[in-house]
């Protein structure tokens, strides 16, 4: 039996449907000790937004709510475990699309409401931000960089819950970025992956395209200047090599992101840096941090390649920290489509 002065031990099923991805997940907790991912399901809806070259908000909200049930229903299969037997429910509440983001909340908040157990909503952005000490309960002291679709985010993180902004995108976010260039050069939605695959075979150095905001100690970014010169590039050049110019842009954007989070990092003396989101799962973006962190001599920890996307796990260890600090939500609150952190 459980006595009183035991930490508590938690198990979490959280519900992610901000943008494109369904995702369930279910996580085990004891507070001060490990966590331990029971079960994490994702399903993409990247197919059916792929004709439309982008995300459709009616879309995104329809399918969610088609397959959120069969979703929960498999991940409490994979994690061999009941309804019953989840002691916290949650849900990310922002940002995203709003109507993507009510399927998701309201599922979790019936299955609280119903079962008697308490909700926790989640900020999508502590997710992802988190999402590099997934399998912990104690947060390093760090500087956390969120390089994602919808933000470029550079946090000073003093523990969970504990966060101050130090830099943000004034314009297009990385992952937007690469997918507004990715549909300039004719390549499918997501353009992330794309790029990254054509820039294998192109020379980075054969268009010197602009790295902005670079100067002083600026910590925000802007990527919509180089967007605009990638077109200008095309447009004046009719044969051009798609793979040169698709590694170009890629090291002008890997370059302003290192740049800026060492920088960040020396000025918010830390020696951790924490990388997340689905732009980290680039290849030259993990490569060129953990070259330049090792002669910085500074700790890098990269996000599981699993939890950089989109998914619940991270929602899950997110809210398990939240529920850890004492902190649950009413079924009363709403969502937020343009939170931040
Ligand atoms: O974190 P995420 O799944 O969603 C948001 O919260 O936005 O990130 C999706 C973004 C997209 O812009 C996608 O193009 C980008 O991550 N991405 C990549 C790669 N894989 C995904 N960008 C560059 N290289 C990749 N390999
Ligand atoms: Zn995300």
């Amino acid at each position: 039996m459980r006595k009183m002065e035991d930490p508590p031990v938690a198990i979490f099923l959280a519900i992610e449907s901000s943008c494109d991805e369904t995702a369930v997940a279910i996580l085990r907790g004891e507070a001060g000790e490990r966590t331990e991912v029971l079960a994490s399901e994702v399903a993409s809806q990247i197919e059916q937004h792929r004709e439309h070259g982008g995300v459709v908000p009616e879309l995104a909200s329809r399918s969610h709510s088609l397959c959120l049930s069969g979703l929960v229903e498999e991940a409490l299969e994979s994690a061999e475990a009941r309804i019953a037997d989840i002691d916290v429910f949650g849900a990310t509440m922002g940002p995203g699309l709003a109507s993507s983001l009510l399927v998701g909340s309201t599922a979790a908040k019936a299955m609280s409401c119903v079962s008697g157990k308490p909700f926790v909503g989640v900020n999508h952005l502590e997710g992802h931000l988190l999402s590099p000490f997934m399998n912990r309960t104690e947060v390093p002291r760090h500087l956390g960089l969120v390089v994602s679709g919808g933000h470029t985010l550079l946090m000073k993180v003093d523990g969970a819950g504990n966060y101050v902004r130090m830099g943000t995108t004034r314009d297009d976010a990385a992952g937007e970025a690469f997918d507004k260039v990715g549909k300039m050069l004719g390549l499918p939605y997501p353009g992330g992956p794309e790029i990254e695959k054509m820039a294998k075979g192109g020379d980075p150095k054969a268009f010197a395209f602009p790295r902005s905001m670079m100067g002083g100690g600026e910590l925000d970014f802007s990527f919509s200047g180089l967007k605009t010169a990638v077109l200008y590039t095309l447009q004046k050049n009719k044969n051009i090599s798609i793979p040169d110019v698709a590694a170009s842009f890629q090291v002008a954007v890997v370059e302003v992101l290192v740049e800026k989070t060492i920088r960040a990092a020396k000025a918010a003396r830390v020696d951790l840096i924490g990388l997340s989101g689905g732009v980290s799962l680039n290849q030259a973006v993990r490569h060129a941090f953990i070259q330049r962190c090792d002669k910085e001599g500074i700790e890098l920890a990269i996000a599981e390649a699993e939890v950089c996307t989109d998914n619940a796990a991270m929602i899950a260890f997110a809210g398990l920290l939240r529920f850890f600090a004492g902190k649950t939500d009413g079924l009363d609150g709403d969502i937020n489509p343009n939170l931040t952190l």
